[in-house]
């Protein structure tokens, strides 16, 4: 899809539908509405007083315009309650720009550009916002549709997204906007494909080849094979990837501000950041195998790992003034005569010794040998992202991610950057009582507590290998893939959770 911004009057521009923007309650038009509203009649405020439109979020009047204006359909959509407009809600208007052009099978639409004087959204931010709902919300995954899908008539895509605007200062803040909402979804995107792939097409080898294709701008990728993390003393990973026929890789992606390299010496880089994803490609629980239901969507396992990608193909697009580094240790997990089983001990890199009860709880196995290689980094703050429990779907629902972490500071600049991406994380108590629940009789931990406090012995088993290091968890079983569909910038499967999070946050560090 092409979204571009011209400098004309909205009212000149020839397309299939013209949409202009309404808060709730308005009852006398100004700008854009105004003007359409007088070229039409006085059709929008006629059907204002008959109380037609209220102008809530996401509410749509479409109108066709007979000839009137270049415009060969208006649609006014409502923005909802103008104390609560915000980014997100602009997020919505974009799925509905989408939706309405699928309805009307429409390639072309323009708009006007809106902000600054409707209350604190700033034009970067609000066209920022669009940019993203309209993408997020045309993404669908159809790689494998075959020869019956082919023969479907295709959705009608939306080719051309045109914003108008006459002001030539507003206009260059504007094109910066669509820069960063361009890139930022289609790194979502590029999440979102990796995660629908199924997991017979997306192994450990496929995941790596993939991190690889990100190498260049600002970018290193290093892989490390099987022998090199038994070199490396990951025996707790290598454990859990025992009995998939597919070997094992870990990856360690760097971000370096381009052209400042040796920055950080002289202050000139701010902070050194590690991500860790999750990377299990296929979770079938191994020897404590997953009845069927539940292991139909196991190709998520590496959503944390997807999210990383995202992050470095944004990080690519989107310069930072941050050491970033990316790591993830690509598993399955699967049952067979070489599977690690319930009841073994394995070690992990910084030498703590783990009881397996469960191998079905084998996220935290292989995140803990990747916390400790991300500690060899020395940084200032690691942040994992996890499919790691189904409790914390039980605790926060579909929709929500779960935060635990050992730095108030740090939660609540997490917390701030899920608000401004539109992507829901709640904080849940990393309350250490519990750690008394995953003490082992005869190792150093075990790899399971109780039912009822799952969510958070997944992160207490985490917590001793970060040391002293700020650090945030994040569990992302809900969020990261959508079966039941409740707004259109979040489509049907993998959702790419976290890209936008993690970028906002580590733009505002
Ligand atoms: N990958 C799963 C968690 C999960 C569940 C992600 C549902 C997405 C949707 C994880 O490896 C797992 O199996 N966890 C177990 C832990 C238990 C055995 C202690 C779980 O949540 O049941
Ligand atoms: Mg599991
Ligand atoms: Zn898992």
């Amino acid at each position: 899809m092409h979204i571009k911004i011209v400098r004309k009057d909205f009212l000149s521009v020839p397309c299939e539908l013209l949409v202009v923007y309404l808060f709730q309650g308005v009852t006398k038009l100004h700008g854009a509405p105004s003007a359409v509203d007088k070229v039409l009649g006085d059709a929008i405020s006629k059907l204002i007083k008959q109380d037609a439109f209220e102008g809530t979020l996401g509410q749509v009047l479409v109108f066709p315009t007979f000839g009137m204006i270049k415009a060969k359909r208006v649609a006014v959509i409502g923005l909802g309650d103008k104390r609560r407009f915000n980014a997100d809600a602009i997020r919505r208007v974009g799925g509905c720009i989408v939706k309405l052009a699928s309805q009307h099978k429409v390639s072309s639409v323009v708009t006007i550009l809106y902000g600054d004087e409707v209350g604190r959204i700033d034009h970067r931010t609000s066209v920022q916002a669009l940019t993203e709902g309209v993408i997020l919300s045309a993404y669908r995954f159809h790689s494998y549709h075959g020869t019956l899908r082919k023969k479907e008539t295709p959705p009608t895509e939306l080719k051309l997204f045109t914003i108008c605007e006459t002001s030539a200062r507003a206009m260059k803040i504007a094109e910066d906007g669509i820069m960063r909402g361009r890139a930022l979804a289609t790194a979502t995107c590029f999440a979102r494909d990796l995660v629908n792939t199924p997991s017979a097409d997306m192994m450990p080898t496929q995941l790596v080849e993939e991190a690889k294709k990100l190498t260049g701008r600002g970018i290193t990728v290093k892989v490390m094979d099987r022998k090199e993390m038994k070199l490396r003393g990951m025996h707790a990973t290598l454990a859990v990837a025992r009995g998939s026929d597919c070997p094992p890789f870990g990856v360690h992606l760097v971000y370096k501000p381009r052209g400042v390299v040796s920055r950080r010496a002289q202050g000139g880089i701010k902070k050194k950041v590690v991500i860790v994803g999750k990377a299990v490609t296929f979770d079938s629980g191994g020897l404590n195998i997953k009845h069927g239901d539940s292991m139909s969507t196991m190709k998520i396992d590496m959503a944390g790992a997807a999210t990383v990608l995202g992050l470095f193909k944004a990080l690519a697009e989107i310069p930072l003034n941050i050491e970033v580094h990316g790591i993830f240790l690509a598993v399955e997990n699967m049952p067979s005569g070489s599977a690690y089983r319930p009841g073994d001990v394995v070690k992990a890199m910084d030498g703590t010794t783990i009881e397996i009860l469960n191998t079905d709880a084998e996220g935290r196995v292989t995140l803990v040998d990747a916390i400790a290689y991300a500690k060899t980094l020395k940084p200032d703050i690691i942040i994992d992202l996890a499919t790691l429990t189904g409790a914390c779907i039980v605790a926060l629902g579909d929709d929500i991610a779960g935060l635990l972490t050992n730095d108030h500071k740090l939660g609540q600049r997490l917390l701030d950057a899920a608000k401004d991406a539109g992507e829901p994380l709640w904080e849940l108590p990393l309350y250490e009582p519990y750690m008394e629940l995953i003490k082992s009789k005869i190792a150093d931990i075990k790899n399971v507590g109780s039912r009822s406090s799952g969510v958070i012995t997944a992160a207490l088993f985490l917590k001793p290998f970060v040391g002293d290091t700020p650090w945030a968890h994040i569990d992302i079983a809900g969020p990261s893939y959508v079966e039941h569909e409740t707004r259109p910038d979040l489509p049907y499967g993998a959702s790419g959770y976290g890209v936008r999070l993690l970028a906002r946050f580590l733009q505002k560090l």
